[in-house]
């Protein structure tokens, strides 16, 4: 696993740019793995801003979203459908028929899960993965307890990460209580995973991520199997790690 530390989150949101723009680039017909959530949408802007400037285009690239919240139509102000098309994808030169996120509002949610893994399958698998990580050790919607062995499926949201996440609703009681997530499985199969993290709060998570129990107590510490792995967190995200490694 490479660690990267920088000061802030400007930093970590430009090492994130850096590190992945020439991959997205030069692979032609790249399958990227994207997340939602304050943390990557520094790293969204960078990708904006180069798109712009003609440095970076994402026409041959496909997409697919990490998770969504069930019970949301797209068009909800706070799905993650309308996040990912107001923090990126309406500024930049993907072919929209390109992007895949999971529907929340799918007649048949079990079912869409499934076709959702099997078109992640038919098209090889995830490239690149960007994640952010709970402060409670999630990954996509991933919470303690998870199975490793879980590919996409409908999961029951942890009460942290509904209190955590009605910052950006009217009241707790709007925040959904399922989402689809992609499962640790299908996130472990991608080729290469970059995961950001910023503030303090999420220090606690780093750190069992990486000096934990390998277990589903803190499902990224999976990461630890993965040979692939990034991580670029900032100076409060590394506080509890710092000096270690
Ligand atoms: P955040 O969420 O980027 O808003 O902190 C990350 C996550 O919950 O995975």
């Amino acid at each position: 696993m490479k660690f990267y530390i920088e000061k802030d989150y400007k930093g970590m949101s430009r090492k994130a740019a850096d590190l992945t723009a020439d991959k997205i680039n030069q692979k032609k017909g790249m399958i990227l793995g994207l997340a939602t959530g304050s943390t990557p949408i520094g790293l969204y802007q960078k990708w904006i801003e180069k798109c712009k400037k003609g440095e970076l285009s994402f026409r041959d690239v496909k997409t697919f979203n990490l998770d969504e919240y069930l019970g949301l139509p797209k068009e909800h102000s706070q799905s993650y459908w309308t996040f990912m098309q107001e923090q990126l994808f309406q500024h930049i030169d993907i072919d929209p028929t390109n992007v895949r996120i999971p529907c929340g509002d799918h007649e048949d949610p079990e079912e869409h899960c499934k076709e959702y893994e099997r078109e992640l399958d038919a098209c090889g698998g995830v490239d690149l993965q960007i994640l952010g990580i709970g402060r409670n050790g999630h990954i996509g919607f991933n919470e303690p307890g998870e199975s490793f062995e879980n590919e996409t499926h409908v999961v029951r949201l942890a009460e942290d990460t509904r209190v955590v996440n009605s910052r950006f609703f009217d009241d707790l009681s709007e925040v959904p209580t399922h989402a689809i997530t992609m499962g640790l499985k299908s996130i472990m199969k991608a080729k290469e995973i970059i995961l950001l993290a910023s503030g303090d709060e999420k220090s606690e998570a780093i750190y069992r991520t990486l000096f934990g129990e390998i277990d589903s107590d803190t499902p990224a510490s999976i990461l630890r199997l993965h040979p692939n792995v990034s991580m670029i967190v900032d100076e409060g995200a590394a506080a509890k790690v710092k000096g270690q490694i």
